[in-house]
């Protein structure tokens, strides 16, 4: 499973995206270690602060069928630049993921960057061994 095609499993979740609200969707897929590939869309609700982001949709996915961890992942989203997951999606990344785990962020329009787990949220809260993260 090469980082492209998890990016075409996250565009194509893309197309779900509820978004009524801000009208920017937002797909992410990822491979899990138990060999399936989990995807997610953000969900909006009327009451703005319910929103699930792309990337917790597809970890929650993967926790809600078994597995437990992230070994890549790949999100993405209109704009000039890729897109950059929020705070609370990384700390969520970091639970089920390690530090090295490849991220893939990407835009619509054709930008890519390459970063990790680790890279996105250094020393995450871990109950204490978050230096671990650094
Ligand atoms: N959003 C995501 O799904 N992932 C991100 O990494 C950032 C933001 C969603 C939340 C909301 O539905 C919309 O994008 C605009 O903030």
């Amino acid at each position: 499973m090469d980082l492209e095609k998890l990016m075409n499993a996250a565009k194509a979740a893309r197309d779900n995206a509820y978004v009524p609200y801000s009208h920017f969707a937002v797909g992410a897929a990822l491979l899990a270690d138990d060999g399936n590939v989990y995807t997610g869309c953000n969900v909006e609700n009327a009451s703005f602060g319910l929103t699930n982001c792309a990337e917790r949709t597809a970890i929650f996915q993967m926790v809600a069928n078994g597995a437990r961890k992230i070994v890549a992942m790949a999100v993405i989203a209109e704009g000039e630049r890729p897109v950059s997951p929020c705070g609370a999606c990384r700390q969520v990344m970091a639970e089920f993921g390690v530090s090295e785990t490849p991220v893939m962020l990407a835009s619509v329009e054709g930008q890519t960057k390459a970063t990790t787990i680790g890279q996105l949220l250094p020393y995450a809260f871990d109950k204490g061994d978050f230096y671990e993260h650094a």
